[in-house]
């Protein structure tokens, strides 16, 4: 029976003649959460990515979150009623989802924290703020994408009086590119380094260098914002007509160990042809080793809602695990207090999350040695984040870094 089934999808597979030359609707796509042994969901999720291209799932904690296309949505009910697993739609229409977030967006409207914005629009604002503080801002290109784009930063470096180099915070942001929340907070808290007025945050902007690229995978978040929502991956063009790598399983660390696929069609977890095959991780990776002096690496995902320590692919713990702990529990606080939201965590993905190798944040303590190097994995539902609320994730991330940078200077990394 299920043979027939999967003979069944994968059949229609060829049906599935999309417009391509609209922004892809996911009208009447279906969010299912599917309950039972990792096993049988690794096993139920292996059979559906053989006959049909899934553009989202996760399995975590005995659970798998899968969108489903309106086209084998029967079939995959019958296939789950053979597995006999318990299952709820978590979302009806993803459609809706992709409607309100655009719905805040006016193309030359000014820049604001209400709605989503394209990457020339995220680098004309980056543009903008460089100007209004030319004194101690100033645009940083960390790398180039495969369709020729920069991958553009804001440093901000206030005067010091004995004018001596400061310890550099470097964030990187939007390397997935469907987690749009992430380049959203990332230039929310620019916003608050230049402009509050919180004595706490201006001693913060000014103890360090702050080197923080909002859109490291810009090709990608472009093609998010302009094709396909779901889109994760880098553009550049693999053998069978299929594009894109992941970016974050591609960087030299233990490259395709864990959690990394070697088959180019995957839309989750390519790792890419061999190692920094990706111009994107390839040049941000050469220039992050040119810094000295780099303090701290933040890298900023959605939406599992944790605080991940290096080696995601790993459960033991490196020489200061124990502080990494104890300044991440603090941020935490500092977060919890905002909104009110518990993250899990500091630990390990592998110990918390799942394993997955070949992330930045891995390279990054391996290669340089760089000692506070975390991955926040923001809050949201399958990549969704209500523009209108922003703000509630920007001011969270804000105290966090506060939180993160005040224990850590109370252990003496500053
Ligand atoms: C940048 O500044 C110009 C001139 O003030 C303004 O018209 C434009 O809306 C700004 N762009 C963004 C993205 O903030
Ligand atoms: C920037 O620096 C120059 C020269 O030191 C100074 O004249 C000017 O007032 C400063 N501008 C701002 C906006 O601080
Ligand atoms: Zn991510």
């Amino acid at each position: 029976m299920i043979i027939y089934l999967l003979i069944c999808l994968s059949l229609i597979k060829f049906n599935l003649a999309e417009n391509i030359y609209e922004y892809k609707s996911y009208k009447d796509y279906k969010l299912y959460e599917v309950e039972g042994s990792n096993d049988i969901l690794d096993s139920l999720l292996q059979k559906l990515k053989n006959f049909v291209e899934l553009p989202y799932y996760e399995t975590r904690d005995s659970k798998l979150e899968v969108l489903i296309a309106p086209d084998i949505n029967s079939l995959f009910e019958q296939i789950i009623s053979l597995y006999d697993l318990k299952t709820k739609v978590v979302v009806e229409d993803y459609s809706e989802l992709i409607r309100l977030e655009k719905s805040g967006y006016r193309k030359n409207s000014a820049f604001s924290w209400t709605a989503y914005y394209d990457v020339d629009d995220i680098y004309e604002y980056l543009g903008n703020v460089s100007k209004e503080y030319s004194n101690w801002t100033q645009l940083v290109v960390g790398g180039e994408s495969y369709e020729g784009r920069q991958i553009v930063g804001l440093r901000i470096n206030t005067p010091t009086e004995k004018d001596e180099p400061k310890k550099i915070v470097f964030i990187e942001s939007g390397i997935h590119a469907r987690e749009w929340i992430t380049p959203a907070t990332t230039t929310y808290f620019i916003n608050q380094l230049l402009t509050s007025t919180d004595p706490k945050i201006t001693a913060m902007r000014n103890q360090f260098e702050w080197q923080i690229f909002p859109t490291v995978n810009p090709d990608g978040y472009h093609y998010s914002f302009t094709w396909d929502r779901m889109w994760r991956k880098t553009r550049s063009k693999s053998t069978f007509f299929c594009y894109g790598a992941d970016p974050n399983r591609n960087w030299d660390y233990n490259w395709l160990k864990n959690g990394a696929t070697s088959n180019p069609c995957n839309y989750q977890t390519y790792g890419g042809s061999e190692p920094f095959s990706e111009k994107e991780t390839r040049t941000l990776s050469e220039y992050i080793q040119d810094l000295d002096n780099l303090l701290a690496y933040v890298a900023f995902h959605a939406d599992a809602q944790m605080l991940l320590v290096p080696y995601s692919d790993s459960v033991e713990h490196i020489d200061n695990y124990d502080d990494l702990v104890k300044i991440g529990k603090t941020s935490l606080e500092y977060g919890y207090k905002v909104n009110g939201e518990k993250y899990d965590g500091p630990a390990t993905a592998a110990e918390i999350l799942y394993k997955a190798s070949g992330g930045s944040m891995d390279w990054v303590r391996h290669a340089t040695g760089t000692p506070l190097v975390y991955t926040y994995e923001l809050r949201g539902k399958s990549f969704h984040w209500p523009p209108d609320r922003i703000y509630e994730q920007g001011d969270e991330v804000t105290q966090m870094m506060l939180g993160l940078f005040t224990e850590a200077c109370n252990l003496n990394y500053c």
